[in-house]
């Protein structure tokens, strides 16, 4: 059975048993908590929350028609920046094609189990291996319901359970539908259970993310959801190559085109990640994402540059065509995505590929100054311009004879967690491991000491609230190795008294070692959670929202928007002591102070 047989067959079945046939939505959701589409559910998400009826509210994907039916079916673009490091092997994909039915109180468990057994079982001729449930936890129930519907079903079906992690799918975003699933697992060519089919039944809606609802960090109520929803995915990868007795994805029908495109000799991961990169590359230029050093555009930059040091370290050895791989997406895929747009990834693609020459160019400039290339070295010509370290140990040759990935690659995870600490990623290099404008610094030890006083900055500016009243508000903040430097609006000297209350008050805090944690939300909910921002500042649609929180009591001693980073304990902050403090201006005050221990 061919992919475009599967797709066929999954839509005929859904649409037969009473669903709306809808197109997949954009890569790029209209939900801004959400950097790219990552789930078939994402277009539907307002009807499971109840703030859209999809028996007349027009739905997007429709042109505004409205679905006029409780359930859908779609096959769905996807895209998972989490497993882009894992695209390689035999399983994981940065882009891939989710299908999916759904329903908005039309059907629950009943009904979407018997619909999901008939289909593998009838319509795709496989064997169910054994499938799994919600085990349940302290607060959610197990899910009897579902073990007690597969046993009706096919008593020989073995029913496992599973936790948190496994088997209680979402919220997506920062809030949104979620509940307990029922798994489904196959035997796949080599004899190991994958599983195909994941089928959410949504029964709650969570205030926060799945981050909060997992780490129990800040509002992660659960509400009981007045519309009940069914919300399944499996993946037409994974689904064709079992179907068609495949070893990997890579082997079948929707990979086998491009990776024949490819050199014989190159290695198969690399192949693997080229046709992966490519698909992603095609997909995401056509809904409108550019390259750039941000966001969504980061991670398509990320993926077109992999290709094109491939397709430069091999262009002698084991030469290829980016342009052509990208051109066979298209023609493979345009039946199903009309949107695909062969003249903006061509164009797209030739401009890109411009800069990444230039950048290759100015690094080799670099290169032939430099006498030794080790690790630091290396990185900072990964940071400065861009230049991954295939293509160092490649141009730089014997100069470059004692570097090592694995050296590399632990000075890159420690750029990483810099990174995600809150700082944008950056290719522009200057010397510091961290520069976010309030704070910087040039090693690790530098940042350590960086990031305790920054989480004392936001101590000591809730203190001056508890001491002074709650109209004191940040007016400027720069911190050093040394120091933090604290300006806010006052009209006079504080007492010495007063300094020693603010004092107390933070190391107080300090003493309690409680978690500092943040969550991400909309900007307009977090203004509305109570948390502090700066009102000359410029912030985007999701923000994150830093806290120092007692879990025990839920006392929440500073609650503030932040792109970090921030130690994970207060008590790591060490003994806090103002030092200084001085008018800047009229009605402007500043403090200096420092953290020891
Ligand atoms: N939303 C669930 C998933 O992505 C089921 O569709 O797996």
């Amino acid at each position: 059975m061919s992919s475009s047989e599967i797709r066929k067959k999954f839509l005929d079945y859904f649409a037969a048993h009473g669903h709306a046939v809808v197109p997949s939505s954009s890569l790029l959701p209209d939900d801004p908590s959400v950097l790219l589409t990552t789930a078939g559910m994402q277009q539907f998400k307002p009807y499971y929350t109840g703030e859209a009826d999809p028996m007349v509210s027009p739905h997007p994907a429709l042109k505004g028609v409205p679905l006029g039916k409780k359930n859908a079916t779609s096959i769905q673009k996807c895209f998972r920046t989490s497993d882009i490091d894992e695209v390689g092997d035999d399983t994981h994909l940065t882009f891939f094609e989710m299908m999916g039915n759904f329903s908005f109180g039309g059907y629950f468990k009943k009904e979407a189990i018997k619909y999901v057994y008939e289909f593998i079982a009838k319509e795709m001729g496989l064997r169910v291996e054994y499938v799994t449930i919600f085990q349940g936890n302290e607060s959610i129930p197990r899910d009897f319901e579902s073990a007690e519907i597969w046993r009706l079903l096919n008593p020989a079906i073995e029913v496992r359970e599973a936790g948190m992690e496994d088997n209680f799918w979402g919220p997506t975003g920062s809030r949104g539908p979620c509940g307990p699933t029922t798994e489904i697992y196959i035997k796949n060519a080599k004899g190991e259970s994958v599983e195909i089919w994941n089928v959410v039944f949504n029964e709650y809606l969570c205030a926060g993310s799945r981050e909060d609802l997992m780490s129990g960090f800040g509002d992660h109520t659960l509400e009981k959801l007045e519309v009940l929803g069914v919300d399944t995915g499996m993946g037409l990868e994974r689904l064709t190559m079992t179907v068609q007795q495949k070893a990997t994805i890579f082997d079948t029908d929707l990979f086998a085109p491009l990776m024949d495109m490819l050199p014989e000799r190159l290695d198969t991961r690399k192949k693997r990640i080229i046709a992966d990169h490519c698909r992603g590359t095609a997909f995401l230029l056509s809904d409108g994402v550019r390259p750039s050093n941000k966001e969504a555009g980061y991670v398509l930059r990320r993926l077109m540059r992999r290709v094109m040091v491939y397709e430069y370290i091999y262009r002698q050895a084991n030469p290829f065509d980016t342009l052509s791989v990208l051109e066979k997406v298209t023609s493979m895929y345009q039946q199903f995505y009309p949107e695909l747009d062969w003249n903006v990834i061509y164009e797209e693609t030739i401009k890109e590929k411009e800069k990444f020459e230039k950048s290759v160019a100015r690094g080799l400039r670099e290169l032939e100054k430099t006498t030794v290339i080790g690790t630091e070295a290396a990185f900072r010509l990964y940071e400065t311009f861009g230049l991954p370290y295939e293509i160092i140990k490649e141009l730089g040759g014997i100069k470059a004879e004692q570097l090592n990935r694995q050296d590399f690659d632990v000075r890159f995870k420690k750029h990483q967690e810099i990174s995600r600490a809150g700082q944008e990623a950056k290719f522009g290099g200057h010397g510091l491991i961290l520069d976010t404008g309030e704070l910087r610094a040039r090693d690790e030890e530098e940042l350590k000491k960086v990031t305790r006083l920054h989480t004392a900055t936001h101590l000591l500016q809730a203190g001056l609230r508890k001491v002074l009243g709650d109209s004191i508000h940040q007016d400027g903040s720069d911190i050093t190795v040394e120091r933090l430097r604290f300006d806010f609006n006052f009209d006079r000297k504080l007492t010495d008294e007063e300094i020693k209350q603010v004092e107390g008050w933070v190391n107080e805090i300090v003493k309690r070692d409680v978690p500092m944690g943040f969550t991400n939300m909309p900007f307009e909910k977090a203004k509305a959670s109570g948390a502090l921002y700066s009102n000359k500042e410029k912030y985007p649609a999701v923000v994150k929202v830093y806290s120092a929180q007692d879990h025990a009591t839920g006392e929440v001693f500073t609650k503030e928007l932040c792109g970090g980073p921030h130690v994970t304990h207060t008590g790591e902050v060490g003994v806090f002591k103002i030092t200084k403090q001085e008018a800047v201006s009229a009605g402007v005050r500043r403090i200096r102070a420092i953290v020891e221990g």
